[in-house]
């Protein structure tokens, strides 16, 4: 039941404006720096062999940061897809998003939009942006899409509402990682985090790097998840 490596990790990706203050730099500056340790984030993901990476880069909630603050953050993730796209299909990566992705400026949407295609088929792992998530309007669009198919109401269940579900292409998720010491779910993955374990840590995001990233693996390799049952129900392998 509990294998060495978690099959979908997920980030809350968060501190970076404390990083910037703590050093008396404009927040941009932070999210700038931000950017750097995904990048090393998804680089070392790679490198240790995990099936899928979320990043959650940017929620619903975040649009009604100032205006300059979100235009900068989509002037980021504009230049992370256009600068990324060699190292992401070089390294057999493809790219999904999850999230009302129509809300995005074109800026974004486009090179978005172009390398999900291209790496479509790639398959040594995925790496999946929630850019204007929100986990209760994941699940509300889950409802109305499988109601809308023609479901009938007497027939949705947790396997329907999941398949219905941005994730429902993505393994099980294993495990969260929440920076700067928030322990928070702050509406992310909802639904799939019912049986995650929950990795928080003080550092700030900008701060977290490769080798935070195998800290929090490791600390999941010590966890015992039981699905509801009791220690002794599990195989001996799974035991903590
Ligand atoms: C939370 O920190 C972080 C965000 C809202 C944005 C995350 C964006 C990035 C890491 C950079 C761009 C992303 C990609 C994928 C290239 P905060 O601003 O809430 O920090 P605070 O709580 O310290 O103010």
């Amino acid at each position: 039941m509990q294998s060495e490596l978690p099959r979908h990790v997920a980030i809350i990706m968060d501190g970076n404006g404390r990083w910037a203050r703590r050093r008396q730099l404009p927040r941009i500056d932070g999210h700038r720096e931000g950017a750097q340790s995904v990048r090393d984030v998804v680089r070392a993901a790679r490198q240790l062999g995990l099936p899928a990476l979320t990043l959650y880069a940017f929620s619903s909630q975040n649009w009604q940061r100032p205006p300059e603050e979100v235009q900068a953050l989509m002037q980021l993730l504009r230049d992370y897809l256009i600068e990324e796209r060699p190292e992401i299909m070089d390294n057999g990566i493809r790219l999904s998003a999850i999230g009302r992705l129509e809300r995005l400026p074109s800026l974004v949407r486009d090179p978005l939009d172009e390398l999900i295609a291209d790496s479509a088929k790639n398959r040594d792992m995925t790496l999946c942006l929630a850019l204007s998530y929100s986990g209760r309007e994941a699940i509300i669009d889950a409802v109305r899409a499988a109601l809308g198919a023609g479901v009938p109401e007497d027939r949705l269940d947790e396997n329907t509402i999941s398949l219905y579900l941005p994730t429902n292409d993505l393994p099980p998720l294993d495990l969260i990682i929440r920076t700067s010491g928030e322990q928070r779910i702050s509406n992310f993955l909802l639904w799939e985090c019912a049986y995650a374990e929950l990795y928080f840590t003080d550092t700030l995001w900008p701060d977290f790097r490769r080798a935070d990233l195998a800290r929090a693996l490791e600390a999941y390799k010590g966890r015992e998840r039981r699905f509801g049952l009791t220690s002794e129900q599990l195989p001996v392998r799974s035991r903590a």
